[in-house]
């Protein structure tokens, strides 16, 4: 695993502008998103509280996938029963010619195998230690945000969780505290940023629960990388402490869908209940920003380098990954490396066991 950290309250960056942009740009130079549809991942396509008789479709990078309960067997097909009976059946090496994908229920969600049946090992679903994972939870835990960009850049946006301090600060709070430390770690498959802030001014939206002019905040975004699945946890102290399960499926390079799900702890059950609602205003904010920003984001035609500081060291270390999966593919390396079992627990990395 590597690790960078960057403490915000070290000394100005002495490094020059130009160095900057010449090492970041080395870093990406290949990296091409929406250019390539990494495979052999689970996908949380949708929860099943959603999935009943009628099938639901949805898409994984341009390919249909409906999702139905059959005999409530949960099934993920390419074609609709309507195709069905007209006789027209896809039958594609996504699901080696059955018309069936392999279809996993966990954590409230119907995960699906974009890739080789052969390789579709539920041993390989992300473990979302923060998620029942016989699901269970209440419907309107359960939302669903739809991005105008590509799951490249909504990863990145997640990952830099600097941007909630002017994009969200009613919500998370703003940049000033006494100390505002960021980690950055990686493996083959995933990457983690960690925000631990010191004495940041409660918003005023937590005020009341909080009963504190202050709070500490971790917050924690792990993203995996080959399927865009994003584990958040915002632990505000005292104040409440916000986990996320927030997918970043990539329909086509210029639209995500989040299926999101909420759980909410250390907080009363009227703010547990009520805040899974705040979604379509953040979600808002964030499409307001990333929507204009996508076919810069796509075009690498132009050799103009990107402007970096420190804080993007996680949206960096991201393209890299990204990078090196994309490689390894190519040459028709499908395969997870030992450092990047995704089923791994992650419990402690997510800062979830919170000091009392
Ligand atoms: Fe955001």
């Amino acid at each position: 695993m590597t690790t960078t950290d960057l403490s915000t309250t070290a000394s100005a960056d002495s490094e020059s502008v130009d160095n900057r942009k010449n090492r970041s740009a080395s870093i990406t130079a290949g990296f091409r998103p929406g250019s390539f549809a990494l495979r052999d991942a689970w996908f949380p396509v949708l929860q099943t509280v959603f999935i009943g008789r009628r099938p639901s479709l949805r898409v994984i990078h341009g390919r249909p996938i409906y999702l139905a309960r059959e005999n409530g067997v949960l099934v993920a097909t390419e074609d609709s029963p309507r195709d069905r009976d007209r006789g027209r059946l896809r039958a594609s090496e996504f699901t080696a010619g059955t018309g069936r994908y392999p279809v996993v229920e966990r954590y409230g969600y119907a995960w699906v195998w974009y890739g080789d049946p052969a390789n579709a090992s539920p041993d390989l679903v992300p473990r979302v230690p923060h998620l029942p994972e016989a699901g269970g939870l209440p419907r309107h835990f359960h939302q669903n945000v739809i991005f105008d960009c590509s799951y490249e850049l909504i990863c990145e946006n997640l990952l830099d969780l600097t941007h909630a301090d002017f994009l969200h600060s009613w919500l998370t709070g703003d940049p000033l505290s006494e100390h505002d430390e960021i980690t950055v770690e990686s493996t083959s498959e995933t990457v983690t940023m960690t925000r631990t802030a010191v004495g940041r001014p409660t918003p005023k939206i937590q005020r009341g629960l909080a009963k504190s002019d202050t709070q500490d905040a971790c917050l924690v975004t792990m993203v995996h990388v080959r399927s865009g699945v994003c584990l958040l946890h915002g632990d505000f102290n005292p104040g409440m402490s916000v986990r996320m399960l927030h997918p970043a499926n990539p329909e086509t390079p210029g639209r995500t869908r989040t299926p999101v799900t909420y759980n909410v702890q250390h907080t009363t059950k009227l703010a547990r209940t009520v805040f899974p609602f705040s979604t379509h205003i953040v979600g808002g904010q964030d499409n307001w920003a990333v929507r204009p920003q996508n076919p810069l984001y796509l075009d690498r035609s132009t050799d103009e380098k990107d402007m970096n500081s420190r804080f993007d060291a996680a949206g960096l270390r991201f393209r890299k990954v990204h990078q090196e999966l994309v490689d390894r593919q190519r040459r028709g390396d499908y395969s997870y490396l030992a450092d990047g079992d995704p089923g791994r627990d992650v419990t402690e990395q997510m800062r979830l066991e919170r000091p009392r």
